[in-house]
């Protein structure tokens, strides 16, 4: 796409080349030395500030969706990647394997539920275990249930809250130390449609923890921005996965593409390069944002 490329700082474009498909003690966890030593990379070595080379980055719920496109791309501009799943061993593998061929850094698979709070300490723990350290967190795991208000129950509203909102919020938390100061980063997933006023009265739950994980980002960014770590929101529109047509008529599937100004939907792959480029050096001077990537259908 010569015409984008020639209106893109240099940076920007050589990321997008880089990374377009096909292109209680607080919940500390700790870092041997001798594993920081044995990851640490050489100084010498000039790297793109779009390269994530010796990073450790942790995306979760990417066996498969939008957080496997992630996961995907981060191998590929060379982080070491640990792919979480819940259920679909087999698709994470998948993830783990096209990560090793195909990109630049390692990967390992880990089943963990990051519904709750010790499924996130789990996997954050194995994490470290595997690679030393963790320099970038995407909390990407999430439910996107539609029920209106009067079909709305305790346990639907907790089924949200813990994945969509507690977890991801005490993952943050028992990172947090263990992040590079600087240099840490934290990325949320939200949804375009907490800025849409085409929103439907059955996703009053989702949007209610997507809005409050936007308020938590925001936040976070003042507190931990103090130490160099940025955290950031990623909020896609309408992306062609599992979650999204779960529950709707192919002609529902089929207005919601038209919205778009390019008539279709997403693919996972127009969502993760952002989240690469969130994730490297290129990007550290953007923090506390919510970046909607959603190809003109909230503008
Ligand atoms: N799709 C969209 O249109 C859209 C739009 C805006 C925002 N988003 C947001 O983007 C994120 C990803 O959405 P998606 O459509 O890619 O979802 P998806 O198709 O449902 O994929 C879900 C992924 O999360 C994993 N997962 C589910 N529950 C988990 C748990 N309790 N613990 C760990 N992993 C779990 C699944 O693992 P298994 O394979 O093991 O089940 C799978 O890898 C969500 O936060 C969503 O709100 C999506």
């Amino acid at each position: 796409m010569p015409t984008r490329k020639a209106t893109m700082s240099g940076t920007m474009a050589s990321f997008l080349n880089a990374v377009r498909p096909n292109g209680n003690n607080n919940n500390r966890l700790t870092v041997p030395t001798s594993i920081q030593k044995q990851h640490s990379t050489s100084s010498t070595t000039f790297l793109p500030p779009t390269s994530l080379h010796g990073k450790v980055a942790v995306v979760t719920g990417s066996s498969r969706s939008i957080g496997a496109a992630v996961a995907k791309c981060l191998g590929e501009l060379g982080a070491n990647v640990v792919v979480n799943y819940v259920s679909d061993e087999r698709s994470a593998e998948e993830v783990v394997q096209a990560i090793r061929s195909h990109g630049k850094g390692g990967a390992i698979s880990v089943k963990a539920d990051t519904s709750s709070i010790e499924g996130g300490q789990h996997l954050l723990h194995e994490a470290v275990r595997t690679f030393g350290k963790i320099d970038i967190l995407v909390l990407n795991a999430g439910v996107m249930g539609s029920k209106t208000l009067m079909e709305l129950d305790e346990g639907f509203y907790e089924s949200h809250f813990n994945i969509n909102v507690k977890a991801p919020l005490f993952m943050a938390k028992a990172a947090a130390p263990l992040l590079p100061s600087p240099g840490g980063r934290i990325i949320f997933f939200s949804s375009s449609l907490t800025s849409s006023s085409s929103v439907t009265p059955n996703a009053l739950c989702y949007l209610a923890t997507k809005g409050a994980i936007e308020q938590i980002s925001r936040v976070l960014a003042k507190d931990l921005g103090s130490r160099g770590i940025t955290v950031n929101t990623v909020s896609p529109g309408p992306v062609d996965t599992p979650a999204f047509r779960e529950g709707k008529s192919q002609s529902v599937i089929e207005s919601i593409a038209k919205q778009s100004p390019s008539r279709k939907l997403a693919e996972p792959d127009d969502i993760s390069p952002i989240v690469g480029f969130l994730a490297s050096s290129a990007a550290q001077w953007i923090n506390g944002q919510n970046i909607q990537v959603n190809g003109g259908s909230v503008v």
